[in-house]
């Protein structure tokens, strides 16, 4: 009498447990990387390499690679964002020969040891330039036909904008757009060739810029605090965000589907918070940040417009500007590793903490069962 519906909830517990499982381990989590300026101050590459192998960093954001760089990575198992400078670009948009020769130069060595993903045609190169860089999909097609014609297809080309430079707003989410007129001169046949050529969109995303701007915007919401006050509603959704990191990501994903392109991969490929002595730049708050943002997109949560997620993220930066410029040290700090590569912060790039979060749902679930069990 009391077998079968034993049975049944042993059953369920298995059926609930392999649920849990999938549901937690489905989403696609983003790779978390870091942004790396080398320096003779610093030590070399090679021993910068190793020590982030082993904080478990698995990809770096190179924003002026040089060979040597590059090659410092090559048997590192460390994905790499290299970004082509924007004096190059004007060059490469009219001389393809000038674009392989880049890519001979810092490619072609080290190709796949050094596991090259992306390459950024310039860096936010809208923001340097005095005119709108039309030269800049032209340079960019003229990099991805050069890595064909040398048999390279899964380097991935693209090139990086500023959320401020290129977003109209970020609340509400949904009714944000590009910027015109540079979403009809660059953005949107820009969007189309990464549709074409599965590449992603690269932006630098900084909440703390908008906390700045926007005195009604709560500290927490920027610093991912759990409240329960910290949330705001976009109305024309009916969706609710909890921090200030998802909202732009967000209105970034419906600026692209205004423009028929949502489906593009997101790259963020700088985000952090400065740490000075500005009140709102305090070290905790950096800290704050930092550790938000890992757990957020560890969780595999994504944003409410995009269930996968943000596809990169990456910290700016590894070192303070002073230890890289051997300038005296300046605010703000934006380093994560002292000169020595010791941590700064309490941060963990493994996803250890994760797995056991998991475990801890499941355990607690099977408990209430087995208490449900007990109770019959
Ligand atoms: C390299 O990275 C891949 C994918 O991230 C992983 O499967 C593999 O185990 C790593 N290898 C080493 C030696 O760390
Ligand atoms: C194109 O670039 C190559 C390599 O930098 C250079 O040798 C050549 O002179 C350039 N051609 C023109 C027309 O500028
Ligand atoms: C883009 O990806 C799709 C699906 O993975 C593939 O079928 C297509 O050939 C790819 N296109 C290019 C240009 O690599
Ligand atoms: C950095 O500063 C030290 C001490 O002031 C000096 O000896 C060294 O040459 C400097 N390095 C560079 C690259 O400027
Ligand atoms: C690394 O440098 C920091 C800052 O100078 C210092 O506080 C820390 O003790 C050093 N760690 C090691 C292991 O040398």
């Amino acid at each position: 009498m009391t077998a079968l519906p034993f049975k049944n909830l042993t059953l369920s517990l298995l059926t609930l447990s392999l649920f849990l499982h999938s549901t937690t381990s489905l989403p696609a989590t983003t790779t978390i990387g870091v942004t790396y300026t080398p320096s003779p101050n610093l030590p070399p590459p090679e021993q910068v390499a190793t020590a982030l192998q082993s904080l478990h960093i698995s990809a770096v954001s190179l924003p002026s690679p040089t060979p040597e760089v590059v090659r410092a990575f090559s048997y590192s198992n460390i994905s790499l964002l290299l970004s082509i400078p924007n004096h190059l670009i004007s060059s490469f948009a009219t001389n393809r020969s000038a674009a392989s020769l880049w890519l001979y130069t810092h490619v072609v060595p080290f190709y796949p040891r050094s596991h090259i993903s992306t390459i950024s045609v310039g860096n936010d190169a809208i923001s340097t330039s005095s005119s709108y860089p039309t030269d800049l999909l032209p340079a960019m097609r003229n990099v991805h036909l050069s890595l064909r014609d040398l048999g390279i297809k899964n380097v991935a080309v693209s090139t990086t904008f500023s959320f401020i430079d290129v977003m109209t707003t970020s609340f509400p989410p949904s009714s944000a757009e590009f910027q015109e007129p540079i979403h009809e001169l660059v953005l949107r046949p820009l969007l189309q060739f990464l549709e074409e050529t599965n590449s992603s969109f690269l932006i630098k995303l900084y909440p703390y810029n908008v906390f700045k701007l926007n005195s009604e915007v709560p500290l927490g919401y920027a610093l991912f605090q759990e409240n329960p006050f910290n949330f705001r509603d976009d109305d024309l959704t009916g969706v609710r965000y909890r921090n200030l990191f998802d909202m732009m990501v967000d209105a970034v994903i419906a600026a692209m589907a205004v423009s028929g392109h949502e489906n593009i991969p997101l790259i963020v490929t700088e985000t952090g918070w400065p740490c000075s002595s500005d009140p709102n730049e305090a070290q905790a708050y950096t800290e704050m940040y930092l550790k938000g943002l890992i757990s957020h997109l560890r969780s595999g949560l994504g944003t409410p417009l995009r269930k996968e997620g943000v596809a990169q993220t990456y910290i700016y930066q590894l070192f303070d500007d002073g230890d890289v410029k051997n300038g005296s040290e300046r605010d703000p700090h934006w380093g994560i590793l002292y000169p020595n590569l010791t941590m700064k912060y309490h941060i963990a790039f493994s996803d250890s903490e994760r797995v056991h979060g998991n475990r801890g749902r499941i355990g607690m679930i099977l408990g209430l069962l087995l208490g449900v069990l007990l109770l019959q």
